[in-house]
């Protein structure tokens, strides 16, 4: 089976929210996204609404026809927007407001009560549920006894290993925590800082079912058009003067 893809717009957003424009807007870049073959549309709707806005998500619910996967704080104002909107996925993810990006993954261990609840509360309204952990059979366990239906293993210190040794360290973590989460009958997503000199190790991993990437591939949008878009200005200027 092939792995899926899942592309994070939210940093299109942040190219928006940089000078609270009305450009470049996420919801065009998820059509796109979808022309292009994607799998799945993502977001993070953040507490401090730093990229994505509410109104992006809600837009996003009517247009996006592949699936949308939701990445979210479990927290009340959140888990009472996720009811109401009602996106294909739910990932919940751990929030601090001074991190740069998401970066780790979830404490399960704390407030057991209450991810249990809105494990529960979201599967209850028909959405799948997914737990973004950290390479590490304990969590997956507790992503199992809570009554998730899928785990996405936080890629992040693999992509962020920098001797050979360390990757394939990263590497076999992230290949015992997967087979471990397949055997549990849990659906396998990964993701965070791959990019295309990275995926290949991981994409080679049978179990991991799909990938969720945005920053770099934002990142390469930016260059691979960039040529153009000045094309276009010199244009512009060219006709008007
Ligand atoms: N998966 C999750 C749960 C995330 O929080 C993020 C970052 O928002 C990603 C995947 C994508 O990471 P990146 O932007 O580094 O590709």
């Amino acid at each position: 089976m092939t792995a899926k893809l899942g592309v994070n717009i939210d940093h299109v957003a942040t190219l928006r929210q940089a000078r609270r424009t009305k450009y470049p807007d996420p919801v065009a870049a998820a059509v796109l996204a979808e022309m292009a073959g994607v799998d799945n549309i993502t977001c993070h709707l953040r507490e401090d609404r730093r990229h994505i806005q509410d109104r992006d998500v809600r837009l996003l619910r009517d247009i996006v026809q592949t699936e949308l996967n939701l990445e979210m704080a479990a927290t009340q104002e959140m888990l009472r927007f996720a009811l109401d909107l009602k996106p294909d996925t739910v990932t919940l993810v751990p929030e601090r407001r001074e991190e740069l990006t998401t970066e780790g993954g979830l404490n399960l261990t704390q407030q057991k009560d209450s991810f249990g609840k809105s494990v529960a509360l979201l599967r209850e309204a028909g959405i799948l549920v997914s737990l973004f952990v950290d390479p590490e059979t304990d969590a997956i366990k507790l992503a199992h006894r809570f009554g998730a239906q899928a785990i996405e293993i936080h890629t992040g210190r693999y992509a962020n290993a920098v001797r050979a040794v360390d990757r394939k360290n990263e590497v076999a973590r992230i290949i015992e925590a997967v087979q471990f989460a397949a055997k549990l009958k849990l659906g396998v997503h990964a993701g965070h800082g791959l990019n295309s000199s990275n995926i290949q190790a991981v994409a080679a991993i049978r179990e991991i079912e799909s990938f969720q990437i945005g920053h770099s591939i934002v990142a390469q949008a930016v260059l691979i058009g960039f040529d153009r878009a000045v094309r276009e200005m010199k244009q512009l200027i060219l006709l008007a003067s």
